[in-house]
Parts: structure tokens; sequence; C-alpha cells
């Protein structure tokens, strides 16, 4: 069976998903998206994307195309029809609709919603708690990164250079030398004195849902915390560093620019972290005891 989007109100082979040529989230990127995890069937913090959607939304004023509820029914209902089971990914985009193309707002359009799916691998504690490296890479974005928009193109071009240089991911650094994010998912370092750090949820970063779960996860866990910005040079002597994203849960990064960080492994509290946000999106403690004997 292939996959099912939806796109033009109704539920499609995904092949024959099509939005118009003057859809403006096509010309303009003038269009917001959210990627929400499913694990077991069950949507992984649902509420908080619906409500990052909702600001993104209003930023941009752009309306609501259906009622919440519609859309909480919808996202199911095509869960349902792609059969997700173990583990998969709900991508939602709506643009701000079709119209002649014209920088400025047209008036009274219906707002575009188009919805896609992605099975994924069933979740492997291995796998999961296998470091990665990052680049660094300059941060070319605009002033408002704060606001899910399709609009990538700076996001695609260091990812690009990441994978080309071997790299899992590439972070971000602005014209002050400090870290914002990566390119898809946040940033993280644990100094070494024990303070974990991720940068503040100001303009330059999106307020990852993954990185808001961790940062209640480990204020609840008696964590020492801070959220504020740091340097190349504090990530690259960081005591361990990992990022975190809706697909890429807590990823334990173990190189940075080519230095090793900690002992080249997932770092204890990393590992710590890890442990407790595979329980939040209920892998339980499924292959993280290693093999029975
Ligand atoms: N990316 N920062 C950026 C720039 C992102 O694009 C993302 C998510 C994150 C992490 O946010 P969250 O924890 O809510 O997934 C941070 C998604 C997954 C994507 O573009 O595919």
């Amino acid at each position: 069976m292939g996959r099912i989007a939806y796109a033009g109100g109704r539920y499609v082979p995904h092949g024959e998903a099509h939005v118009h040529v003057e859809d403006r989230g096509y010309q303009f990127a003038d269009a917001v998206y959210e990627v929400i995890a499913v694990h077991h069937g069950r949507l992984i913090d649902e509420d908080e994307h619906l409500a990052r959607l909702d600001r993104s939304l209003r930023e941009l004023e752009i309306a609501w195309p259906l009622s919440e509820r519609a859309l909480r029914f919808k996202i199911r209902e095509l869960i349902r029809r792609n059969r997700i089971g173990a583990r998969g990914m709900v991508y939602l985009q709506i643009s701000r609709g079709v119209a002649p193309r014209n920088h400025a707002f047209p008036k009274g359009r219906r707002p575009v919603l188009v919805m896609t799916v992605k099975l994924l691998p069933a979740f492997d504690y291995a796998e999961a708690s296998r470091g990665v490296s990052v680049i660094t890479a300059p941060d070319q974005r605009w002033r408002r990164c704060d606001i899910k928009s399709v609009s990538l193109l700076a996001n695609v071009l260091a990812r690009q250079q990441a994978v080309e240089a071997g790299a899992y991911e590439a972070w971000l650094v602005g014209d002050d030398g400090l870290v914002t994010e990566g390119t898809a998912s946040n940033a993280w370092i644990v100094t070494a004195d024990g303070l974990l750090l991720t940068h503040d949820a100001s303009h330059a970063i999106l307020n990852g849902i993954t990185r808001q779960a961790v940062l209640r996860i480990a204020a609840d866990h008696g964590v020492t915390l801070r959220e504020g910005p740091f340097s190349v040079a504090d990530a690259t002597s960081a005591a361990e560093a990992f990022l975190t994203s809706t697909t890429s849960l807590i990823k334990p990064v173990v190189g940075i620019d080519g230095a090793v960080i900690g002992d080249g492994g997932i770092g204890p509290l990393t590992s710590r972290l890890l442990d407790y946000y595979v329980d939040h999106v209920g892998e339980g403690a499924a292959g993280r005891a290693g093999p029975s004997t």
C-alpha cells in the first residue's frame, strides 16, 4: 500500500498530492509547518506542536484553514490511513493560500493545508544513543527564526555543507560568535562544571518542542541548567554535547568541527536525559538493557 497524503481537502495517494502553482507557500515561502512524531500510534506533544503552529500563524497573520479540532481529527485519520505502527512522523504545512503573484498579502484567500507522513524504522536504543559529529557554519537566516516558516534556504545550504563534510548537522553561529541552534535541531552543551546550557528562546532560534520537553524533564530531575547562548569555544571544550528535535530525539554530539567532546561517546548527563526522554515518548526500557543473558 502506498502512502496517503492530505491535499486539496482530500486524502489522496502521495504521488498525486499537488498544490497550485500560485500557492504563496510555493512562490514566497509564505507558509508555516510542523513536524509531529508518532510512537506506537500516539502523537508526541501534540498540544505543544499545535500551540506553536497557532503562534507561527498569528505572527504571520495567516488564518487557520479549519478548526483546531478538525485538524486534530484529520491528523489522526491520516495516521490511520497510512497504518503508522511503531514509529513515524506527520508533516503539516499551512500556506497563506493561492493568489496572483504579488508580494503584499491578498485579501480573503483561504489558507492551504497539506499533510504528508513518513514511516520510520522502529525505535532502536543503540541507534538513538550513538554519537554524531557536527560542523559549525555561519547563521545566515532572517531575524525571526522563532517562527516555524518553510523559508529554510539558509538551513538547507548549511545542512548540505554538513552532509558534504560527513557530519550529521551544522550548528549555526551568529556574527557574535555564539551558537544559535542547528539547521533542524536545537543545540545543547554540558559545561565542565556540570551546567546544562542551551540558547534562550529568543527570535534567534526555533523554540523546539523537544527542547521544551527536555528543559522540563531536566528541571524535574534537579539538573542545573541555564537558557543562554554559548560560543563555539565553549562547545568544543564542553564535557558533553547533544542536539534535540522531533525526529532525532536527544542525539549525543561527540565531535564539533573535528574536536572530540568528552571521551567520544555519549556523556553521563546526556545518557540520563535520553533515558527520561525515551520514557516521555513511550518507548519504555525496550532494548536499553542490552542483550539478555
Ligand atoms: N525541525 N530548530 C530548527 C531550526 C528546526 O527546524 C527544528 C525542527 C528544531 C527542533 O524543534 P522540535 O524539537 O520542535 O522538532 C529546532 C523539524 C523536525 C524539521 O524541520 O524537520
